[in-house]
């Protein structure tokens, strides 16, 4: 069996330890005699499976009781659109903060909705900078907030959250979980599981129950959040699987310290390719300084064909997945919680070498 260094944006790299167990777990569910994809979502088994999954997350990020938390198929995508139709009342507006590509996908869906107030964008930085969140001005009466809390194509973050007095809304599918935060600030947070949560297929919402009696019954049901709340993600069939090991990848989060650790390791990750990139003038980051993603790296060599070249000879030496994204080019490094430690120092030294060879 080979492993590779997975530097994928997602799906992602997913702990070593969770991939053993589900396999290990794979053909006789607890003593079940069966997968926990064969059997009933409405079983015992999978009924505390589901409900071990939900209380993980709760612990993970300090999710009280007046919070729901709700699994949900459709991706982050399904909740671009989700937040507005539930939340952005006729005649209302909310205001959005364009940080990027998803920020934007966000901001697209909000539009068919209803009235958007983009109140800060990064577009004629090219979505290189997050504004400081200080230095946001939010809109008199606007009914949520919404930002991207790590913009994935980008490499760019919040460096801090915004205090807001409207509901805070955030996409934090690529950052969720990285970085200690409070919680509370937020009025509802989701996230696709994909990148630091587990599979593709399963993505998460806390939502601030009282929010969640706002929508209007001009939206279909699938589409309100109370409907998942009051069947408790059992609306329609959940992707079983995906939750399973969603539980296993929470577990082994809580299992290594937490929220802490996690942001300890990553920060050290990160250090260790940021440092690399600022030692020669052969790297060229993307990302202003002060808005470095510790999940997505990105980077630029002096040509397009010298980075292919980085590309492919880094996947021979058991580095995949480091091709940026297919709408900017370059280079992206994306570090999750599960990319190993190790895996950050075998890239910069094969930096180091093809710096040598090329430089
Ligand atoms: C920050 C962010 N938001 C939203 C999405 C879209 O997620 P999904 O494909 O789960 O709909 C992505 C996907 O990469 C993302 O990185």
């Amino acid at each position: 069996m080979r492993r590779v260094y997975n530097f994928a944006a997602g799906p992602a790299v997913l702990p070593l330890p969770v991939l053993e167990k589900a396999r290990d777990e794979l053909l006789d569910f607890q003593s079940s005699g069966m997968s926990v994809m064969e059997m009933s979502h409405r079983g015992g088994i999978f009924d505390t499976v589901i409900k071990q999954a939900e209380a993980g997350f709760r612990k993970l990020l300090g999710i009280s009781e007046s919070y729901a938390v709700v699994f949900m198929p459709g991706g982050a995508s399904q909740q671009f659109a989700m937040v507005p139709l539930n939340l952005l009342p006729p005649g209302g507006a909310a205001d959005y903060v364009d940080t990027g590509s998803w920020a934007g996908r966000a901001i697209e869906e909000a539009k068919i909705v209803g009235k958007v107030n983009i109140i800060w964008s990064g577009r004629d930085g090219k979505y290189m900078a997050a504004r400081k969140a200080a230095e946001l001005r939010f809109t008199p009466d606007a009914a949520y907030v919404h930002i991207c809390s790590n913009e994935t194509i980008g490499g760019v973050r919040f460096p801090e959250f915004p205090e807001t007095e409207a509901p805070l809304i955030a996409d934090m599918s690529s950052d969720i979980a990285s970085r200690e935060f409070d919680f509370n600030r937020f009025a509802l947070i989701y996230a696709g599981a994909q990148k630091n949560l587990g599979p593709p297929g399963v993505a998460v919402t806390a939502i601030r129950r009282d929010l969640a009696g706002r929508c209007p019954d001009a939206v279909n049901v699938f589409f309100r959040y109370r409907t998942h709340i009051a069947e408790p993600s059992l609306y329609n069939t959940p992707n079983t699987w995906g939750v399973y090991l969603f539980k296993l990848v929470v577990d082994w989060m809580l299992e290594l310290g937490g929220v802490a650790a996690m942001q300890k390791r990553n920060e050290a990750k990160a250090g260790i390719l940021y440092d690399a990139l600022d030692a020669s003038p052969f790297w060229k980051p993307c990302a202003d300084k002060e808005a470095r993603s510790l999940m997505n790296v990105t980077w630029r060599l002096s040509s397009e064909k010298l980075e292919n070249q980085f590309i492919k000879e880094a996947e021979a030496a058991g580095m995949v997945g480091l091709k940026g994204h297919r709408s900017v080019g370059g280079i992206r490094a994306s570090i999750y919680n599960a990319f190993p430690p190790e895996g950050a120092k075998a890239l910069t030294d094969f930096m180091r070498e093809f710096e040598q060879r090329n430089g």
